[in-house]
């Protein structure tokens, strides 16, 4: 039997933090309070204006390739979750790819699934070594979210941040990824998108995100739910089995709704919403190495990782670390 195993993790924030006064000073007219009571966020890290979704994967990744003892060249699969992409092509994958210095001929690509993108990405680079076709996934979750912010929208500017998180999965005769699930329902797209598109040079309609967040609030708390009771049912396991919860870091009330829903207790569950905001597809990867950079989880230990997000898209997946 072939498993995928986690082998290292990696992940990389842009610059110094911005704290929620730092944004009242640039002229937001919002508050710490109201930020911190709403959606537990303090700090988030913007990158610079030269700075891409590519060059953030790249450290990232650096790290995660050096926590599994390998050299770049040793990676047959680059996976790379994005809804800020370098540029309309080529694929920030193959950016990545470049910027590592790989020459092997890998095969590189994105994966769009907004906030859930690192849980679609870790479940195809599963699938591919499963079958036996590949050995070892870079797959990495890597957003420069503030490119795609109206900084007039209080309401949906003080959520965001830049960052990437990036795993390396390898083949394995021990157990790994146990179980996942994905899930989409486009009928949803009008309560969370970034409307615009690009045609003859121009960009035609919205290019800023828009969001209803109450009912974002509400869908997101439902999924994440029932997505991880899915994977538990699949791998015949009850929450309690679980050492650790890795929600999408969107908000720290919708963390801990979920966490109810669920019966977890806030000590088994990972959140850094705090420290870098909703990085998207960045988010998921980010925490987990967190805490595994931080001591908190340790090899053995089970994991369910969660993500819900635009489309509206939603995932699980069940690994042993
Ligand atoms: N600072 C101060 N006041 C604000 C701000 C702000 N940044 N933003 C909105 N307000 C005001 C509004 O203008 C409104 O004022 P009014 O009552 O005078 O009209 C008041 O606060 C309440 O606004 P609501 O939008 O109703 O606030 P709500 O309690 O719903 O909180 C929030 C908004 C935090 C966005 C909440 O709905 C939420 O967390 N939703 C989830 C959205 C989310 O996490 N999205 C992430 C992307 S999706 C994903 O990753 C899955």
């Amino acid at each position: 039997m072939i498993y995928a195993r986690i082998a290292g993790t990696g992940s990389f924030l842009p610059g110094e933090p911005v704290s929620n006064d730092d944004l009242v000073a640039r002229g937001i007219d919002t508050s710490d309070e109201w930020i911190v009571e709403r959606t537990g966020i303090r700090t988030r890290h913007l990158a610079a204006r030269d700075v891409t979704s590519s060059d953030l994967a790249c450290e990232a990744s650096r790290r995660a390739i050096a926590a599994a003892g390998l050299q770049p060249e040793d990676i047959d699969l680059v996976i790379v979750a994005t809804s800020t992409p370098d540029c309309i092509f080529p694929s920030t994958a193959t950016l990545l790819q470049s910027k590592l210095g790989m020459r092997n001929g890998a095969a590189a690509f994105d994966v769009q699934a907004v906030c859930t993108g690192f849980v679609y990405g870790l479940t195809i680079a599963e699938k591919f070594i499963r079958s036996g076709s590949h050995k070892r996934a870079l797959v990495v979750g890597a957003e420069v979210f503030s490119r795609i912010l109206d900084w007039s929208d209080r309401g949906t500017c003080v959520l965001f941040g830049d960052g990437a998180g990036a795993v390396v999965l390898e083949a394995s005769d021990k157990p790994g990824i146990l179980a996942t699930a994905l899930h989409a329902d486009g009928s949803h797209h009008p309560i969370l998108c970034v409307p615009g598109a690009v045609a003859s040079g121009q960009v035609i309609g919205d290019p800023f995100l828009r969001m209803d967040g109450q009912a974002v609030f509400k869908f997101a708390v439902k999924v994440l739910g029932e997505v991880a009771n899915e994977v538990l049912a699949e791998s015949g396991m009850e929450a309690g089995a679980v050492d650790w919860l890795i929600p999408h870091q969107a908000n720290i009330r919708i963390i801990q709704a979920t966490a109810k829903r669920l019966g977890v207790p806030m000590e088994k569950v990972i959140a850094t919403v705090d420290r870098h905001g909703n990085t998207s597809a960045a988010s998921i990867p980010l925490a987990l190495d967190l805490a595994v950079r931080d001591g908190r989880i340790r090899a053995g230990q089970r994991i369910i990782v969660e993500g819900v997000g635009g489309g509206f898209t939603w995932g699980a997946a069940l690994l042993q670390f």
